[in-house]
């Protein structure tokens, strides 16, 4: 277990560099193992994509990960037997089921794993998979995917889920037949992928969330780049309303555009261009309702929970069962918040240094937040949990003036 030490109530003042996006990264890697070689540039250097790494090159295909690029050849690429332990501790390691039912005909992986924030099923995904021709065998630990004769069909996602989507659609590159998919997710991680699926020659039209999809025999190489983080965007965005005056360089603009709009209405001083500059000032009362893209992003809900504790505001969670978690650990630094099912009502509080631990990614970044905000030293455990979406989160905060240091 990993802690830090924060010593609070400084302001920030500096630039932070927004690397590639955790969640387009893990497909994009799994998808990587379809064609004979593939160049992946902008790739975020985060604990989840080097687990990733560490699970693809354990197939036997060969993987250089150089300055934030990495290198995919598929020479020696050899068992679709995901054996690789660290593929339960990534949610994204299920891609590896859609993607390698192109290469062989048995795939075996263990359940994947994924922050605690409510049930994490992949019902949907395997009901996909049965009705496109693949058998699925579901175990106590593990599933494992047959390819069966490929049919024509037509599939209803029961909601728009990312991780469906996108794994069904790895599932179909090769398959001839016209398949549609209908209330799909179209998450920008989502959009990105059907990107690189339409360079390795995937025939795809997209109207609203209704999907047609054509395979392809021949699966070209590709090359792409990353684009950069909404989610780690956002992040600091809301850090520079709540502390500082921060210019963020490479920010993902285009797809946080309801989520700039929350942090104007809260009142922080913005300007936008191909960098962020973002500044401290009054604050507004804000209520946030997450729902599934062009929505506002259930990622960053804890997130801007933390600038409700300098007003007040209200968050609903619509996506999962149980994202309130790390506000429960908020009120050991003396939050005013009451949690009633998927409603969070936070309240101006009388914030105090405290010792917390990290329930998830998203969360433990929260806590972060509240205690860089909170004058004192607090101590924040279990930042593993930080570290797999959040590349070198605390150099970052370093050099823009943040009193933060590892004590294990
Ligand atoms: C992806 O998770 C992201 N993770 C999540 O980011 C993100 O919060 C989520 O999409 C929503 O945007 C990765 O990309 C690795 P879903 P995913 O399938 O694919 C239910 C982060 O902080 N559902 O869109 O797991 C599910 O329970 C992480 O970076 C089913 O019921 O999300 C949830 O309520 C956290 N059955 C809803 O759908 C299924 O088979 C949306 O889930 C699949 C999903």
């Amino acid at each position: 277990m990993k802690s830090i030490k924060v010593n609070g109530g400084k302001k920030l003042n500096g630039t932070i560099r927004i690397d590639g996006s955790k969640n387009s990264s893990l497909p994009i890697i799994c998808l990587a193992l379809v064609p004979d070689k593939a160049v992946i540039n902008n790739v975020p250097n985060n604990e989840d994509v080097l687990k990733m790494i560490k699970i693809v090159s354990s197939l036997g295909s060969k993987v250089e990960y150089k300055d934030n690029t990495l290198y995919v050849d598929n020479e020696n690429l050899k068992t679709g037997d995901v054996k690789n332990e660290l593929a339960k501790e990534i949610r994204g390691s299920y891609y590896l089921m859609g993607a390698l039912i192109n290469k062989f005909n048995e795939v075996k992986i263990a359940s994947p794993g994924g922050c605690i924030i409510g049930k994490r099923p992949i019902n949907f995904h395997v009901d996909a998979f049965q009705k496109i021709g693949i058998e699925v065998i579901e175990n106590e630990n593990d599933i494992i995917l047959k390819k069966g004769k490929f049919k024509k069909v037509q599939i209803n996602f029961e909601k728009p889920s990312v991780g469906a989507t996108i794994n069904v659609l790895f599932s179909l590159i090769k398959n001839d037949f016209e398949t549609i998919l209908t209330n799909i997710s179209i998450e920008p991680e989502v959009i990105e992928v059907i990107e690189v699926l339409k360079k390795i020659g995937v025939k795809i039209e997209l109207i609203n969330r209704t999907l047609k999809i054509k395979g392809t025999k021949i699966v070209k190489d590709f090359k792409h780049t990353i684009n950069s983080d909404r989610i780690e965007t956002g992040t600091y965005l809301a850090l520079g309303s709540l502390l500082g005056n921060i210019k963020i360089e490479r920010p993902n603009i285009i797809d946080n555009i309801l989520v700039i709009d929350k942090i104007m209405e809260y009142g922080a001083e913005i300007n936008i261009g191909s960098t962020i500059t973002i500044k401290e000032n009054e604050f507004k009362h804000i209520k946030i309702i997450t729902e599934e893209y062009p929505g506002f992003p259930t990622d960053l809900q804890q997130i801007f929970s933390v600038l409700m504790l300098k007003g007040n505001g209200t968050i609903v969670e619509n996506i999962f069962s149980n994202r309130f978690n790390s506000h429960l650990e908020l009120q050991k630094f003396g939050a005013n918040i009451e949690v009633i099912n998927n409603l969070a009502l936070i309240n101006k509080s009388e914030l105090r240094p405290a010792e917390v631990n990290c329930t998830d990614l998203r969360g433990g970044m929260s806590l972060v937040m509240a205690a860089l905000l909170i004058e004192g030293e607090s101590v924040i455990n279990k930042v593993e949990l930080i570290e797999r979406g959040y590349p070198d989160f605390v150099n970052k905060l370093k050099k823009i003036g943040a009193d933060i240091e590892y004590i294990n």
